[in-house]
């Protein structure tokens, strides 16, 4: 599923949650990859540093923001 989500502060993760949108998910600190989606197009900024290995426009959702209107497939 392709969702759109504009810039904001929120985590994507928690956007998405609130949106009712189903995602997977369990440290929620950047650890256990559970939580990676690709991103479509736009930007997005980790708050902490991810410490599991990403592809190129992969992201995990529960530690970063958009920094512009982004496309996320989940
Ligand atoms: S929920 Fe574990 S890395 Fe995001």
């Amino acid at each position: 599923m392709k969702i759109e989500l504009t810039q904001s502060n929120g985590l994507l993760l928690t956007r998405l949650e609130a949106l009712n949108i189903r995602t997977h998910s369990q440290c929620r600190a950047g650890f256990c990859n559970s939580c990676r989606v690709k991103l479509l197009s736009g930007t997005v900024k980790y708050v902490q540093a991810p410490l599991a290995e990403l592809d190129k426009n992969d992201v995990l959702i529960c530690c970063a923001i958009a920094t512009s209107k982004v496309t996320l497939q989940v």
